[in-house]
């Protein structure tokens, strides 16, 4: 019996492509897995009316973790889906597989590494190495929208001045999904012997729900004597982001936040093409590439698989196989610092798979 169960989730678009490409590379590390493939994405919602089968979430519970390509969301509006005839009536409210994984996996921590790898053309600037860490299971993204807002809550003391047309969407902090992201920053930068954690917020405007975040954000800091903290306004933030990036080491941010940084920084360290991202919970973890479906390049082998890689890579860290981690990241550093192997977003013409067994070779 293989030591590990993975499950393994393409889902839709170019999401087979980067883990074709993901596989060759963990085959060559010598995992010992057991791959477990699960059906998710546009195709099921459209024929079963149900983007995330039952049966997938079923088999996930039998698995240590999962790998997840990517998924096309479709509608981006309720009212885009009333559009769409499959779902006329049926009365469906479509809501983002992946979004809802890590809701239903409790998957509170997002992690997303920015290395500039040199030799990379297009990082910002050589250097860059921050660790973002994205709260993941509340925020705006709790799903308490509502497109006409519920008459009761008109009644609440202050709202009776909001148009009984608006459309409201709730943004949720507790105090625990609060602490527990900002613990797990903390506790890596002191793992990792990194030396600053910066709170990303906009308590000044957002004063209930940022304001909380920021206040445990202080309570939390003081436990941690050896590291340093500061908290930017998320607005100000993007400048110095670009202005002064070595000002920064690791960064944790309510849900909404820390999706807009992690593209923006995505970009400075090579595009989407390199953002990695880690969904990890106490149990249970599902590692993917930031980046979506990108239904043009679909079956194209055309994309740059080194974000699906080093999701990989990330996730033979969480299983403890540091060394194997450690090999394909070395693999990844050469073939970039080479340049010789470049998919179409670095300037060359080498396919998704071109770039695998590039890596998988260095090994
Ligand atoms: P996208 O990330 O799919 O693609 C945007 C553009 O970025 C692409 O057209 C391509 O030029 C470039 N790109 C993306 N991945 C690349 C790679 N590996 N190598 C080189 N270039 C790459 O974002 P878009 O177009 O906004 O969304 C497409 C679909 O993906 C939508 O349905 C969206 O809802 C969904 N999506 C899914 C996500 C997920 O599954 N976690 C995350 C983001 C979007
Ligand atoms: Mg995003």
């Amino acid at each position: 019996m293989a030591k590990y169960k993975i499950a393994w989730l393409p889902g839709d678009g170019i999401g087979k492509d980067v883990l074709d490409a993901a596989q060759i590379v963990l085959d060559k590390a010598e995992l010992d897995a057991e791959y477990i493939h699960g059906d998710v994405g546009w195709e099921f919602w459209r024929t079963e009316g149900e983007p995330l089968p039952q049966r997938t979430v079923d088999m996930m519970k039998t698995t240590r973790c999962a790998m997840f390509g990517a998924i096309t969301s479709k509608p981006k509006t309720v009212a885009d889906q009333e559009l769409i005839p499959e779902l006329h009536n049926k009365g469906y409210v479509y809501r983002s597989p992946i979004v809802r994984l890590r809701q239903l996996f409790d998957l509170y921590i997002c992690k997303r590494p920015c290395k500039a790898y040199p030799g990379n053309p297009l990082n910002y600037k050589d250097g860059v190495n921050f660790v973002i860490f994205r709260e993941n299971t509340e925020d705006l993204y709790s799903g308490l929208e509502f497109n006409r807002i519920p008459p009761d809550m008109l009644k609440i003391k202050g709202m009776e001045h909001v148009s009984p047309d608006a459309a409201i969407s709730i943004k949720v902090n507790t105090p625990k999904g609060c602490e527990r992201i900002i613990e797990a920053a903390f506790e890596f930068t002191k793992s990792e012997k990194r030396k600053k954690v910066t709170c990303v917020h906009k308590a000044n405007v957002v004063r209930a729900s940022d304001g909380l975040f920021l206040e445990i954000f202080n309570k939390v800091a003081q436990r941690y004597p050896t590291v340093e903290a500061d908290d930017a306004n998320v607005d100000s933030l993007c400048q110095w982001l670009l202005k002064k990036p070595f000002n920064y080491d690791v960064l944790v941010a309510p849900n909404l936040y820390g999706d807009i940084i992690s593209d923006l920084c995505a970009q400075m360290v090579g595009g989407l093409g390199f953002g990695s991202s880690g969904n990890i919970g106490n149990n249970y973890a599902l590692f993917e590439p930031t980046h979506g479906s990108a239904p043009k390049y679909a079956g194209m082998y055309k994309v740059n698989p080194i974000a699906t890689i080093l999701a990989a890579k990330m996730m033979l860290e969480w299983l403890g196989e540091t060394d194997a981690a450690q090999r394909v990241e070395s693999a990844v550093e050469q073939v970039i610092k080479e340049g010789r192997v470049r998919t179409y977003d670095l300037g060359g013409d080498a396919s998704t798979l071109d770039m695998a067994h590039a890596v998988a070779e260095k090994i």
